[in-house]
């Protein structure tokens, strides 16, 4: 009988899944969420046939130097800046991501952060714990309305366009920019406008983030974009932190040229600068935009797929059904 594949999953998973990947695979789970550093993540590697990693775990060139065992990475989320994706099909290892089944969670999560940040329930609930409540204030913790009001979207990707077909409920007017246009059918349905992005800061009273970070994306809101809104917007990022230059933000909170933000993601995640912990009017999460108990569960059930069908087994064997770089799958049997 030949040996079962080995897999390194770098996420604590759900404990109770293991028992039945077990049957497949001879399994290293992580128990526990930690960093690893490019030379544990390259010893890691270098033992096993697949991976399961997440968004924290870089991996390229050097990571898999010298590696002919492993075939796989599954990333456990639909971005996928920290796999360097030319370098693994150079080394002939298919990368895969957890695309759709997440769109609809992510768009709950940036509207959660939205209706927080404009609707201040997190600072409310710290002035209620903390026994500030002695009396009613009627004209106390005024924030902006939502419904009505003009919602901004940079990204008009599938989750983009999942959180702008919830605006319809609100009566809002949705603009957004992306590099490329919808089709006239697709704007249609999400009833969304195209905007140059100059407009887009301009225009938005809420002006929500998701896009994938690329060289491109980087600091695409820097302080030039961020002088161009409203002082009374609120910006909400769900897509990565380096999308926004937060020393940039930090100035323009310090300086009132912005009513507010939701971040879900930082640029030193999980470090979160102390300016930001400082502004009652920044809710702050930790990154969990995709983390419902279903969809959390859809994600690691796609990267199992992929992982079997990259190593051969199952019904999709051979055809990674999300994977970024099938051509490595080519690359490999061509060796
Ligand atoms: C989360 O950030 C993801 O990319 O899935």
């Amino acid at each position: 009988m030949s040996q079962k594949p080995k897999l390194w999953i770098s996420r604590a998973l759900f404990p109770e899944w293991i028992d039945s990947i077990r049957e497949w695979a001879d399994v290293d789970a992580a128990t526990e969420e930690r960093a690893y550093s490019p030379e544990e993540l390259k010893r890691k590697l270098a033992d096993v046939d697949a991976a399961m990693v997440g968004l924290s775990d870089r991996i390229g060139a050097d990571e898999v130097a010298g590696n002919t065992r492993l075939k796989v990475i599954a990333n456990l989320g639909v971005g996928y800046n920290n796999l360097d994706i030319p370098a693994l099909t150079a080394a002939g290892i298919v990368a895969s991501n957890t695309p759709e089944v997440l769109n609809e969670s992510v768009a709950d999560y940036a509207w959660a952060l939205m209706l927080a940040a404009a609707r201040r329930v997190a600072e409310s609930d710290r002035f209620v714990r903390r026994g500030g409540w002695k009396g009613s204030a009627f004209t106390a913790w005024l924030g902006p309305d939502v419904h009505g009001k003009t919602l901004g979207i940079l990204g008009m990707g599938r989750i983009g366009r999942a959180i702008a077909r919830r605006a319809a409920g609100f009566s809002m007017n949705v603009i957004y920019h992306n590099r490329s246009r919808l089709k006239p059918e697709l704007e249609q349905e999400v009833a969304a406008r195209y905007v140059d992005k100059q407009e887009l800061m301009r225009a938005s009273d809420f002006l929500i983030l998701i896009v994938p970070l690329t060289p491109e994306s980087h600091h695409a809101i820097g302080g030039a974009e961020l002088a161009l809104m409203k002082p009374e917007a609120i910006l909400v990022n769900v897509a990565r932190g380096g999308i926004v230059d937060e020393l940039a933000l930090v100035e323009a909170l310090h300086a009132k040229r912005l009513a507010g933000a939701a971040l879900d993601v930082f640029e030193g995640e999980p470090k979160v600068r102390d300016e930001l912990l400082a502004f009652d009017n920044v809710v702050l999460s930790p990154h969990i935009a995709s983390a419902s108990a279903e969809t959390r569960r859809a994600m690691a059930l796609l990267a199992i797929e992929n992982v079997k069908a990259a190593l051969g087994l199952g019904e999709q064997a051979g055809h990674p059904p999300t994977a970024l770089n099938p051509e490595a799958l080519d690359h490999r049997r061509a060796d």
